[in-house]
């Protein structure tokens, strides 16, 4: 059975979760016009998590993913976290804003409990993805058992393995060029690999289908992709300027405007691909300490975002996206996806 067969899907187009950005609704156009939309799941409550699956089921029939953190959750350095909010108190005194004196653990990992899992198991939408790590072998299993496909991302060949040894269905190759947070298994390491050699080096030594993720703007972009051995694509940046999306007017105006993109740690305690704002050019000085623990770290880079906002300032946004966010395009999700098929036809 081919992939597309096996995701019940027509065309070889995923929709990336993007937590924060996902709305049902682009999930739901996104699989209605054939490809696999998707929920990015990891910064929900479990009950916003349901509520969001019920919304995307009530709108399309055919299949989507949804997706979970699987990090690693490690105690807070109480020396670390002091001298990172000690670095970024300056910026609260400009906007007049409240230090905070205690950063909250914001996120809990699909790792940490089975009430996620319980969730996908109840509602069964068609395929389930994990960023950032593996989920436990028992819920591996669960998922399996209830005939849901798993997915996971890897940004080396290490974590290709792993995730082809845990039992995984299918391996998505996140490049260095994606927009978001870096999918590294290790925080403190990142072997920054492109996509076009992700998916030559996961072709030579896995067995699992490969999916590509990261700067692909356009059909060619995405045949070129599936020519070297990925048997689909995942877009992510390229459909956060779909109305559907749940980017607000400062990043979609951002996204035209400053379409220059770098990976940093200091908003989330975790590299993640942005466009360049206040966080890479007056937090990631050469004399920064030593970032917080994610999603701790997270915590205080929302809470200078929300002051700066209040300031009128929107340089601390997470505005995440990928290295060819240049070639953003306006269209409504349905269109793009058409125009994504149709220049793939073309190639
Ligand atoms: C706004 C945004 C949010 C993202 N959030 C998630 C997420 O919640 N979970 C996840 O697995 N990947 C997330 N990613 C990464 C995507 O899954 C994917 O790797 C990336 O979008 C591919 O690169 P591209 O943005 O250049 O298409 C996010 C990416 C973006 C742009």
């Amino acid at each position: 059975m081919t992939l597309l067969e096996r995701l019940e899907i027509k065309h070889p187009i995923l929709l990336a979760p993007m937590a924060g950005v996902s709305t049902p609704k682009l999930a739901a156009e996104v699989s209605n016009q054939g490809g696999l939309g998707s929920l990015g799941l990891g910064a929900n409550t479990v009950e916003d998590a349901r509520q969001q699956i019920l919304a995307t089921q009530a709108l399309t029939h055919r299949p989507f993913q949804v997706n979970f953190f699987c990090h690693q959750s490690l105690p807070l350095d109480p020396q670390v976290s002091a001298q990172w909010i000690q670095y970024l108190t300056p910026y609260f005194e400009k906007y007049h804003a409240t230090v905070p004196t205690e950063l909250k653990c914001i996120y809990p990992s699909f790792l940490d409990h089975d009430d996620y899992l319980k969730l996908v198991l109840e509602t069964r939408p068609k395929a389930v993805s994990f960023h950032f790590g593996i989920p436990h072998s028992h819920q591996i299993q669960a998922l399996k058992a209830a005939d849901i496909i798993t997915l996971a991302s890897a940004t080396n060949l290490a974590e290709a393995l792993a995730i082809e040894a845990a039992g995984i269905d299918i391996i998505i190759a996140q490049g260095i060029e994606a927009g978001g947070h870096r999918g590294i298994f290790n925080n403190h390491f990142d072997s920054a690999v492109k996509t076009s050699d992700l998916i030559q080096l996961f072709k030579q030594h896995c067995h699992l289908p490969i999916i590509a993720a990261g700067g692909i703007m356009n059909g060619q972009h995405a045949q070129a992709l599936i020519n070297l051995g990925a048997e689909a694509v995942q877009l992510g940046t390229a459909f956060v300027q779909c109305k559907s999306s749940n980017a607000n007017a400062a990043y979609r105006k951002a996204l035209f405007n400053k379409p220059i993109t770098q990976v940093s740690a200091s908003i989330s305690g975790r590299p993640a691909r942005g466009l360049i704002n206040h966080w890479h050019t007056q937090v990631d000085r050469p004399e920064r300490p030593e970032v917080a623990t994610y999603p701790y770290c997270y915590d205080l880079g929302k809470q200078l975002n929300n002051a700066a906002i209040a300031h009128g300032d929107d340089g601390f946004g997470a505005f995440w996206a990928g290295s060819n966010v240049a070639h953003i395009r306006e269209m409504e999700a349905a269109d793009l996806i058409n125009q994504l098929v149709l220049e793939m036809s073309q190639t």
